[in-house]
């Protein structure tokens, strides 16, 4: 039944071509190579693959302290303490990228390892050896770095002062950017200020699920949002005030979005979700008046109203902040893993307040999608390309880089499923393309098995396997990355190995 559904409902879309939705495949359109301006890499995230948690002098951060204060909230009661010890043999991941043949290697800075307490007056110079001979080593193979400024890990330094719920963030985190700029913008010419807010803070602000675990559903996340926009804003005009003329490089964010289509193909419906889930953050910054999205402000003030409250949950972000905001990007990255159908709730949704009842709807996957070893993610292709196009048409055709893609499993090495999803998804980019959306880069996520976070190491999204019994830490190429490097070097879509 969904399945019949969607098809009508891209059929409607005008893309009546994708005749197997639903089944992980989709059908290719248009031109079957990449264009020449087109780049392939891989990504990755610091706390998940460096281990070497307390070398050199490295701090402690947010995921540090919470793993080891809380082992039985990690799946496994496992951390991210060694993990795949790329901080010790960052030679093995140059030879796989080197063997994939990636144009570019998207990894991210740990805070704590060059400012071990946050703030930037407590430099350690170790870590800052290690990110230059991490970028050295790349540029020197003719890899591109593309370096994310914070995924997750703050120090516990700045957390005392709250992290994101204080405003105080704004000046930390661009003083811990333009330190960045300082010290690698002369090689690095891509920079990610933040990866996916949502995950930041929905699930560390609105719920306790992970650190700093502030557990304040429709307030917490709200400040959060807020707070890492501003930073974000700074961080950017930053660049641009000091850095830009002589570096000439691109500074952007990475949203995470999970595709919506609806039941009834209710355009209504879509329009308002997508401006809740992507519009938080991409209207802010990408859409020609900046700001919130008009309707989450009037509705979630509303809503705040009704609670008895005397301000918004999600006030304004005023005249000042709204204009340096606006415009804060080079490109929109995003993070696509998986879609849902939603209807609106027939019973208000989650606790009150909260941001799932702000957003209510109903929210389910096709229960014909194929699902991954991760519970949420189903493989669903034609959201990427639907996305893609959203992201064209709603906001003028901004530059799109796609920072992270994947498919967990077990770990096996003969990964047929992973090359089934990586085939439709980046046939899906293509067919965007053809299609006329302004996309140019696509990172797998990930080059090597990694930390999953809550999951600990039973779900792994790696193109290379680890061997975590051995203190070598082996990276051994899964059938994906054959696929995948076949892929990168036919600048096509192969059907298989
Ligand atoms: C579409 O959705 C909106 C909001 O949920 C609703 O008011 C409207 O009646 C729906 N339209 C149709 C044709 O179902």
């Amino acid at each position: 039944m969904w399945s019949l559904v969607l098809f009508v409902v891209i059929g409607l879309l005008g893309s009546e071509s994708l005749v197997e939705a639903g089944n992980c495949t989709i059908v290719a359109k248009g031109n079957l190579i990449f264009p020449k301006d087109f780049n392939f890499g891989v990504a990755t995230s610091a706390y998940q693959i460096e281990g070497g948690w307390n070398a050199d002098g490295k701090g402690v951060s947010i995921w540090d302290e919470y793993t080891h204060n809380n082992p039985d909230r990690i799946k496994d009661r496992t951390n991210g303490d060694s993990a795949a010890e790329s901080y010790r043999l960052f030679d093995l991941d140059l030879k796989a990228l080197k063997d994939l043949g990636v144009k570019h290697y998207r990894f991210s800075i740990a805070w704590t390892r060059i400012f071990p307490d946050g703030f930037v007056h407590s430099k350690n110079q170790k870590g800052i050896d290690y990110y230059n001979s991490v970028i050295n080593k790349l540029l020197a193979n003719g890899i591109e770095p593309m370096v994310t400024v914070y995924h997750w890990d703050l120090p516990v330094g700045i957390q005392k002062f709250g992290g994101f719920s204080n405003s105080l963030i704004i000046e930390q985190f661009s003083d811990y950017a333009e330190e960045l700029y300082k010290l690698f913008g002369d090689r690095v010419k891509t920079w990610i200020t933040f990866n996916e807010p949502h995950q930041i803070c929905k699930s560390g602000y609105g719920s306790e699920k992970t650190p700093p675990m502030v557990g304040a559903p429709g307030v917490g996340d709200y400040i959060c949002f807020t707070n890492l926009l501003k930073a974000h804003g700074a961080a950017y005009r930053l660049y641009q005030d000091k850095f830009a003329k002589k570096q000439k490089g691109q500074v952007g964010i990475t949203l995470d979005i999970w595709m919506v289509f609806s039941e009834t193909n209710n355009k209504t419906d879509i329009d308002r979700a997508m401006h809740y889930n992507l519009g938080l953050l991409a209207y802010p910054i990408f859409s020609k008046t900046g700001d919130f999205p008009p309707i989450l402000l009037k509705e979630i003030e509303k809503s705040s109203f009704d609670e008895g409250r005397k301000r918004s949950r999600l006030p304004s972000l005023g005249e000042y902040w709204t204009k340096v905001i606006r415009g804060s990007s080079d490109f929109m990255g995003l993070n696509y893993y998986t879609s849902r159908f939603i209807k609106p709730a027939t019973e208000p949704e989650g606790e009150n307040p909260s941001t799932e009842r702000d957003y209510n709807y109903q929210s389910q996957p096709d229960k014909n999608w194929p699902r991954a070893k991760s519970d949420w993610l189903y493989c669903i292709p034609e959201g990427l390309e639907y996305l893609l196009k959203y992201v064209r048409d709603e906001y003028d055709n901004v530059e799109v880089k796609i920072t992270e893609n994947g498919w967990s499993d077990d770990g096996e090495l003969n990964d047929d499923k992973r090359i089934k999803y990586y085939q439709s998804h980046i046939q899906a980019v293509l067919n965007a393309i053809n299609d006329g959306c302004n996309v140019n880069s696509y990172s797998a996520w990930s080059l090597v098995d990694n930390f999953e976070w809550n999951q600990g190491y039973t779900e792994k999204f790696g193109l290379y396997s680890v061997n975590m019994k051995s203190p070598k830490r082996e990276r051994i190429p899964k059938k994906s990355a054959i696929y995948y490097k076949k892929l990168i070097a036919t600048r096509s879509v192969p059907n298989g190995l």
